[in-house]
């Protein structure tokens, strides 16, 4: 494995791209992979709600908000062949039995969600598609964005590792996050990721998510006393990251 950016207490962060660093991980050795790809959108989701606001005079144009562009690195076209790449590694590393769940963009106009679910499906068993229902309305004109999905894939071989007992629908409603001009322009709400880490694993468990961003996984994951790895291939997010990690508590980005 490369040198880590950083490494403690079972938490380990790897600065770099995930196609140099996931080939290095063991077979069979995790038990969650749990990530937040780029989406392939060119955009994010602040970005283009700032430009509607623009749009519709709700705020000054030319106006550099938290919402401003701040481009994700691999956020083209290129990001369905890097997911796809990715589900191949994610079926390889975990353990039989363990998942793969993968944040992915709600509905049209790209019917992304069933383009990756069927490549998904190609390499694991394809289990489920969870609705985040983030409350409020997203981007877009027409029936306006407020989900995004969780596509979820098992690997065969064992019985399915679930500790969410009879009563988890697949659709969970949490508040989305607005992010502050200092943080990761699309983070995760923390009580989505951490809902995963603990349907999907338990205390001691390996969570790995190859798109680390700001860290959200990883801090769910210790938060709840499992071991993590993260991959981030910009470095000011493996600098919040590493910070996220060091707290007790968490400071503006976490749900
Ligand atoms: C949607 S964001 C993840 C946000 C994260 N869930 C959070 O809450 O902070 C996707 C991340 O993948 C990173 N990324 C893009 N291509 C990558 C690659 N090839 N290897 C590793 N990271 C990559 C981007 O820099 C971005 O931070």
């Amino acid at each position: 494995m490369p040198t880590p950016y950083y490494d403690q207490a079972g938490i380990t962060i790897y600065h770099g791209d995930c196609r140099d660093v996931l080939p290095a991980v063991t077979d069979s050795s995790v038990d969650l992979v749990l990530t937040d790809p780029p989406y392939g959108h060119n955009n994010n989701n602040g970005d283009l709600a700032h430009r509607r606001e623009e749009a519709l005079g709700l705020v000054k144009r030319g106006v550099a908000l938290a919402g401003d562009a701040r481009p994700i690195a691999n956020d083209g076209p290129e990001a369905n062949e890097l997911v796809r790449w990715m589900f191949g590694h994610a079926a390889r590393v975990i353990k039989p039995g363990c998942c793969c769940c993968c944040c992915c963009c709600g509905g049209g106009p790209d019917p992304q969600f069933a383009r990756w679910s069927l490549w998904l499906d190609e390499v694991l068993n394809f289990k489920q598609m969870v609705v985040w229902d983030k409350g409020g309305l997203g981007m877009g004109w027409h029936y306006r964005r407020n989900y995004e999905t969780i596509l979820v894939g098992e690997k065969p071989g064992a019985a399915c590792k679930w500790f969410g007992g009879h009563s988890q629908g697949n659709v969970v409603r949490i508040s989305g996050i607005k992010p502050s001009a200092d943080d990761h322009p699309t983070p995760k709400p923390l009580a989505l990721m951490s809902l995963f880490v603990r349907m999907h694993s338990e205390s001691g468990d390996l969570v790995l998510d190859p798109f680390m961003g700001a860290g959200t996984t990883l801090r769910a994951a210790k938060d709840l006393g499992r071991r993590a790895i993260g991959i981030e291939i910009e470095e000011r997010y493996c600098e919040i990251a590493a910070k996220r990690m060091a707290q007790e508590t968490l400071f503006g980005i976490g749900g």
